[in-house]
Order: structure tokens, then sequence, then C-alpha cells
């Protein structure tokens, strides 16, 4: 379990990487360099992006101004992209990769991530992924919307084992036989949409244990991912919420809320299903 924002958890390649980060989907580029830069500035050290969100360039933006305004070194930020459906070939996800370097006016990625299995053909782009690995273009590899099938499928081939399945995952849907996969593989799970977009916020349950530790229901979310060392990507574009969001390191849920938000899991998605979602 990570104690504070600044701790680091280590991947299975002995990268570290923050238990904690600031996600940027459905940010406008023009309005992604302030929300980041606020990010760095309020104590966030991994920032997540995507080719699809449209925002490289602001996150590119907000990470040079974040670190002028920190005095942080780039190799103190961990910083995520992800290559898009539509960029599945090896040629293709090599372009995208040095696309995606140059939107975001960086040498190297932290991590870069298959955002979705498709129709299953990602075995070229996890290839690619591969040479730029070992190249030293990207310090991690990983995906993101796996099921346990597309993890053996590619566990078949790779030679190298992806440090990430970054998926939703929230107390409405707690993924729980993918994360035991995972974790058997060495792979660590990280959680996007912990907020469940914002959905789970009123949910009596969610609201009785926050009130009963003074605390906000979405530190109730977030406190709960981190007892069970789940990583995060969270996002908020208002910098109070991003201070809230990560004042989860001075409460701990005891057995009887944890249960009570064990029992919450409908397997629900506020997000596409990975075994129909393709284009
Ligand atoms: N790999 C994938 O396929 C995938 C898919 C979706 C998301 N992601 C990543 O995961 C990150 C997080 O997921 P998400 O953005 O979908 O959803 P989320 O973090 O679960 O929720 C974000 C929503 O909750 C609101 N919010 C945040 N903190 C709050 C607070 N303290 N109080 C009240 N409302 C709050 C935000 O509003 P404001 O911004 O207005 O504060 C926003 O509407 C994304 O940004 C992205 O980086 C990855």
């Amino acid at each position: 379990m990570i104690h504070s924002l600044k701790e680091n958890v280590r991947l299975n390649n002995g990268t570290e990487i923050p238990g904690l980060g600031l996600g940027v989907f459905q940010i406008p580029d023009e309005d992604t360099a302030e929300v980041v830069k606020n990010g760095i500035i309020n104590g966030y050290r991994l920032i997540d992006t995507a080719q699809i969100y449209g925002n490289e360039t602001g996150t590119g933006l907000g990470i040079k101004e974040g670190l002028a305004a920190t005095g942080l070194s780039r190799e103190e930020l961990f910083v995520t992209s992800k290559v898009w459906n539509n960029h599945l070939t090896y040629e293709e996800t090599m372009k995208a990769f040095e696309e995606t370097l140059d939107r975001l006016s960086l040498d190297y990625l932290d991590l870069y991530l298959i955002h979705w299995p498709g129709n299953n053909a990602f075995k070229e782009s996890w290839q690619a992924m591969e040479e730029l690995y070992e190249a030293g273009k990207i310090r991690a590899i990983g995906v993101s919307n796996f099921e346990i099938h597309h993890l053996e499928d590619l566990l078949s081939y790779a030679k190298v084992v992806p440090v990430i399945n970054q998926v939703e995952l929230h107390p409405k849907l707690s993924q729980q036989a993918l994360r035991d996969f995972c974790e058997k593989h060495n792979i660590k799970v990280q959680a996007w949409s912990p907020l469940m977009q914002g959905k789970l916020l009123t949910e009596p349950a969610i609201v009785e244990i926050a009130e009963k530790h003074q605390k906000t229901p979405p530190q109730v979310i977030l406190r709960w991912d981190i007892q069970q060392d789940i990583l995060l990507v969270v996002k908020s574009v208002h910098e109070q919420r991003m201070q809230s969001n990560v004042a989860v390191f001075d409460f701990e849920l005891d057995d009887t809320d944890m249960s009570r938000l064990n029992k919450l899991n409908e397997s629900l998605r506020s997000g596409p299903d990975p075994e129909t979602f393709d284009f």
C-alpha cells in the first residue's frame, strides 16, 4: 500500500511509478496546459494522456510550465500516453509514437500503452512497442482495457511482459478476476475512471462512510483503491478538487467500510466494454 502521494511503486521491469496520477481525458487541448501545470504544482507526478484525447500538445506545454514553476526535472515526472486502435500495425505504431513524442515535446515516454485490444490485432503493435522499449525510448510498456484472454494471447508471444493493465475500475466494477490474473503475472492494475466519472459520489454507502471519517466521497473511493494496492489515475480540472483527491493518506478505511464498499460491485461500466469496443 502506498503511504503518500510522493511514494512510488515498483513495476515488473524495475521502473518506479507514482501510485496516484492526474488524467486529462476530455479536457480541450487549449485548457490542458493550465490543468497539467496546476497538477504538477499540487504534487501530481504522473500525467496520463493519450493520442485520442487530442490534448498531447497542451499536456506537453503544461509539463514544461509545471517543471519551470516547481524547479523539478523531467526525470521527476512520469508521463503516460497510449496508441489508439487505428494504429495497431507495426509501422503505424512506430509513427504514432513519434507523433506523440513530438506533440508532447519530449524525447522519451515513461509509459506507453495499447489503448484498447480492438479486434485482437495488437501483436504487431506490441512488437513495435518492444523495440521502442529496447531502444530506450520508453521506460515501460503496457496495455489498457485488456481482458484475461487478451492478456493470455499477448503473453503467449511477448518478449516483454506488460508492466500495467489500465482498466475501468471502481466500487461498481471491482474487476476481481482480472486483478487476480494480473497479480499472478506481476502486472500492476491501474484504475481509470476511479470515480466512475463522478457518478459514484452520491452513492449512499459511500456518502455514509465519508461522513464517518469526515472525508469526501471521492476521498473514500480513492482510499479504497489505495488500500488494495490499485494504482490510480483521476481527473479534475479544478485545483481544489485536485488537492482534495490527493489528501487520502491521513485516514484508513476499516474492515467494515471495505466490506461495504466491496459489496457495491455490479460489474457495471461507465465506459465501453473491451469485448465489443472496436473501431
Ligand atoms: N485507458 C482508458 O481507456 C481510459 C478511459 C477513461 C479514462 N482514462 C484515464 O483515467 C482518467 C480518470 O478517469 P475519468 O476522467 O474518466 O474519470 P474520473 O477520474 O473517475 O472522474 C472525473 C470526473 O469527476 C469529477 N471530479 C473529480 N474529482 C472530483 C471531486 N473531488 N469532487 C467532485 N467531482 C470530482 C471531474 O470533474 P472536474 O474535472 O470538473 O473536477 C470529472 O467530471 C482519465 O482522465 C484518463 O487519463 C483512461
